[in-house]
Parts: C-alpha cells; sequence; structure tokens
C-alpha cells in the first residue's frame, strides 16, 4: 500500500464501525433538542417538509461527497483539501475548507456542550423523581412547575459552568483516545438502546389526549403562513428564514458541510461501499429526528404548551411524560443518559478534525492536541452560557435589525447552522462535482461512470445542491420579497 492510502490516526475496524460512528455524530442534541423546537418555532408541517427535501436531495447526495473527499484524501479536512487540490492541480484556496470546518466545528461545539451540559444536570432531577411530583398537582399547574425547574437551572450560570466543564472534559478524554478506543467503543450500544426508549416515548405520547394533534401539526403543509408568517390584512411580506432554517437544519442534523464526516471518512477502510453506509445514517438521523418530534409535540399541546417556546422546549416538555408515565423515572433517567451519550458522540466528531489536523503538524500528540482544542472551545462556549442568563440581554449586533434581538448564543447558531455549513456543504458539491476527475470519483465510490444512481447523484451535486443553496440564500436576504 502506499502512503497515501493510509491514515496514521488509524482506520474503523469494519465497515460496520463506520456506520456506527457517522451516525453517532449525526445522531445528536441536533435531533432530538433542536429538530422539534425549530419545527415549533417556524409553525410545523412546511418546516419539516422543506427539511426532508433538503436531506434527500442535497444532505444524501453530499454526505457521500464528504465521505469520498475523506476516503481519497486519507487526512485532516485541512490536510485532504490540501492534497486533493494538488493532485487534481487545483487552486490551493480549496484548503480554506477545511480551515472554515475547523472553526465551524469549534463554534458549533462550544455551544453544544453548554447544552448537553443541560441534559446532564437533567439525569439526577429526574432519577431523584422531582418531576413525579406533577402528579399530585392539578392538571394546570404541571407545566408551570416543569417550566420552573428549567427556568431555575438556565438562570444559574454557576451550575451550567459545572456541567459544561464536566461535559468538555469526558469529550475530550474520549477525543484523545484516539479512533478505536474512544469513538468506536461508545456508539455500539447506544444507538439501539436510545431508538427503543424513543419507541417508548412514543408509546407514551399515543396516549395522550392531543396525540393526533402533534402529528397534524408536524405533517400539515402550510406554506403560506411558512413564507408569509407576519401577514396582517394591510400587507403580507414574503420571509425566506423558514426556509433557511430548514435547510440549516437539515445540514446540522447530518453533521455536514465542515469535515466531520470528512475526517470519518478518512479512516473507512479502502473497499468499503460509500452510497448504502451514508444511506443508512441518513435514514437513521431523520428517524430519530421524526420521532422526537412525535413524542413532544403530542405533550406540548395536551398541556397547553407553547410550540414555538424556542430551546427550552424539550426540557419543558419531556419531564411532563416522565413524571406521569408508568417506570417514568426509569425511562426518563435512561433518556437522559443516552441524550448524552448521543450528545458526546456528536461532540467528538466536531473537534475531530481539528485534533487530527494539529496532530498532522508533527508538534502535538493526541492527548495534547485534545486538551488544547478543548480548553479553546469551552472558552468560547462561556458567549453562550451566558447568553441564557448574566447576559441574556447582550445583543452584539443590535445595530442591524435581522440580528438585533439575538444573543451570543442566537448569532453563533445562526452563523454556523445557517450560513457556513451549508456554505461548506455548496463548495463540497462544486469540488466533488465539478472538479474532481470522473475517474478518481468513480473509483473511490466503486462504481462506473455510465451507472444510472452516480449520474443522478453528480446531476444532484452539480446542479440542484448549488441552484437550492444559492435560492435559499437570496431568498434569506430578501431577494425575492
Ligand atoms: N449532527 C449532530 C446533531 O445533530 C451535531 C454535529 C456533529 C454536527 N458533528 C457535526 C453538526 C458537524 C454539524 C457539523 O446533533
Amino acid at each position: 500500500m502506499n502512503k497515501q492510502n493510509i491514515s496514521i490516526h488509524g482506520e474503523w475496524s469494519s465497515r460496520l464501525a463506520f456506520i456506527l460512528a457517522a451516525t453517532g455524530s449525526a445522531v445528536g442534541l441536533g435531533n432530538i433538542w433542536k429538530f422539534p423546537y425549530m419545527t415549533g418555532e417556524y409553525g410545523g408541517g412546511a418546516f419539516v417538509i422543506v427539511y426532508l427535501v433538503c436531506v434527500a436531495l442535497m444532505g444524501l447526495p453530499v454526505m457521500m461527497a464528504e465521505v469520498m473527499l475523506g476516503k481519497r484524501g486519507r487526512r485532516s479536512p485541512v490536510n485532504s483539501m490540501r492534497i486533493l487540490a494538488q493532485e487534481g492541480g487545483y487552486s490551493q484556496w480549496w484548503r480554506v475548507l477545511g480551515w472554515t470546518g475547523v472553526i465551524a466545528g469549534f463554534l458549533i461545539l462550544s455551544y453544544y456542550s453548554v447544552i448537553a451540559g443541560w441534559a446532564l444536570a437533567y439525569v439526577p432531577k429526574v432519577a431523584m423523581g422531582t418531576f413525579t411530583a406533577i402528579n399530585s398537582m392539578p392538571q394546570n399547574e404541571v407545566a408551570g412547575f416543569v417550566g420552573s425547574i428549567f427556568n431555575e437551572l438556565v438562570s444559574n450560570p454557576i451550575q451550567l459552568l459545572a456541567w459544561h466543564t464536566i461535559f468538555m472534559s469526558v469529550t475530550m478524554i474520549m477525543v484523545a483516545g484516539g479512533v478505536q478506543g474512544g469513538l468506536e467503543r461508545a456508539v455500539r450500544f447506544m444507538m439501539p438502546a436510545l431508538f427503543i426508549v424513543l419507541l417508548v416515548l412514543v408509546g407514551y405520547a399515543m396516549s395522550t389526549p392531543e396525540f393526533m394533534m402533534g402529528v397534524y401539526f408536524m405533517f400539515d403543509v402550510d406554506f403560506k403562513s411558512f413564507l408569509y408568517p407576519n401577514c396582517t390584512e394591510a400587507s403580507c411580506e414574503l420571509s425566506g428564514e423558514g426556509m433557511l432554517a430548514a435547510m440549516g437544519q437539515a445540514f446540522f442534523s447530518l453533521s455536514l458541510g465542515m469535515g466531520a464526516i470528512m475526517v470519518y471518512g478518512a479512516y473507512l477502510p479502502k473497499h468499503a461501499s460509500i452510497a448504502s453506509t451514508t444511506s443508512v445514517v441518513v435514514i437513521a438521523d431523520t428517524s430519530v429526528a421524526i420521532l422526537a418530534g412525535l413524542i413532544i409535540f403530542p405533550i406540548v399541546f395536551s398541556n397547553g404548551l407553547a410550540p414555538g417556546q424556542g430551546p427550552g422546549l424539550v426540557f419543558n416538555t419531556l419531564p411532563i411524560a416522565f413524571g406521569q408515565m408508568p417506570y417514568g423515572s426509569f425511562f426518563g433517567t435512561l433518556f437522559f443518559v443516552l441524550l448524552v451519550l448521543a450528545a458526546w458522540s456528536s461532540s467528538i466528531s466536531l473537534i475531530e478534525p481539528a485534533v487530527a489536523w494539529l496532530v498532522e503538524t508533527g508538534k502535538f500528540t493526541r492527548i495534547s492536541a485534545s486538551i488544547w482544542s478543548g480548553i479553546a472551545v469551552w472558552l468560547v462556549g462561556l458567549l453562550t452560557l451566558f447568553s441564557f442568563n448574566i447576559w441574556s440581554h447582550v445583543k452584539p449586533l443590535f445595530m442591524f435589525s435581522a440580528f438585533e434581538d439575538k444573543t451570543f448564543f442566537d448569532l453563533i447558531d445562526y452563523m454556523t447552522a445557517n450560513v457556513m455549513l451549508p456554505l461548506g456543504g455548496l463548495f463540497i458539491a462544486i469540488f466533488v462535482a465539478w472538479f474532481m476527475k470522473t475517474q478518481i470519483v468513480t473509483e473511490e465510490l466503486d462504481s462506473s461512470p455510465e451507472h444510472g444512481g452516480f449520474l443522478i447523484w453528480r446531476f444532484l451535486l452539480r446542479y440542484v445542491t448549488p441552484l437550492g443553496v444559492g435560492l435559499v440564500f437570496l431568498n434569506a436576504i430578501g431577494v425575492f420579497s
């Protein structure tokens, strides 16, 4: 084997190991925490449909492209892009794609760790039976009680700091453990277990009085109010925000556009098939998001909660289920433990591109690279941590009307999910479908250039992804209104 074909960071022990790791990266807070509250904020069905269309027409093809780049490059995204650009004689600017990915991963992980800290904090709360108290309350006080526990947590920076620190420390220990030691072991049992607990919770949701209302909310498509959210009798204004948010969420949920999936592709054994492995990952990720919605919205409507209440949604709804259902404290504890594990298996992929690159510079060991990048992420995370309490009034971009009421957390989330990831995905699509030689691409995909699947895939990357991302961007900045 020539040197270019092996990764210095190690390799997955099998195709299944890659599927588990990539699913571990994709399934996380994005599915269970973010997808439901975004769906709630943007009014339900139309958001879900746009999200699903983006997953199918852009997400899957871009994921294949990203894995393929990693598999060919065999290095951190920064160096893989450098090598691949060299190999084809293209501009060295393509390396920037690796850099922006490292930055996006840092930024995402910085807030991801804070939110995962909330989930960590809920483990002892649920385990101690805090929420069973709602059984002796009148129905109209239940939501208020559950909400007050959440508010107490997020308004206490010291507590949040402790959980954020614990979460980041464990992340760095897992990353330092390396490809097979740290990353692979963690996901093997967790994904199936998470799926089973979600099914149990869907069972609870079906027993709530407003189950069907939750289902309608998620699947009843109303494009008019999606595209014209602030319609009054006097005026209606087209808004592209919902489209942009749905597209951003598709990239976010599938871990695309910043090199996480690329770096996992770099650890793929040479013979593994890309098309079938990525399809499994996409289906698993999408199912978890839909299940989470089917659990949360019936609870929202059965308890008179607001679907558009924002990032606290999961924490204000699920504890009601855990308080009321049989064995609720058991399932609740299990659920939050699994959610934290899912967040960890996503976090390690957010930092892996940076760590792999630091190791490749030759100046760091895996351990020191993990420690330094962990400290940096931890520090940036403080911006998010304080966004929910002592800095909740700080709106850094108040001078721009589009961002005037966004906190640090809102801005970091917006910049990464809605701007950096789709742009990353766009450039990955362009590089693979317009620049790389067909012969190289088909070799890595193990396909022939005339194969129908290959042609469809390349068509989606060549035209649909660039047009889709382009139109959604233009729409969001108001070009069509
Ligand atoms: N996809 C993960 C989730 O849904 C988060 C995540 C992990 C991610 N790696 C990523 C998002 C890379 C964007 C890019 O929770």
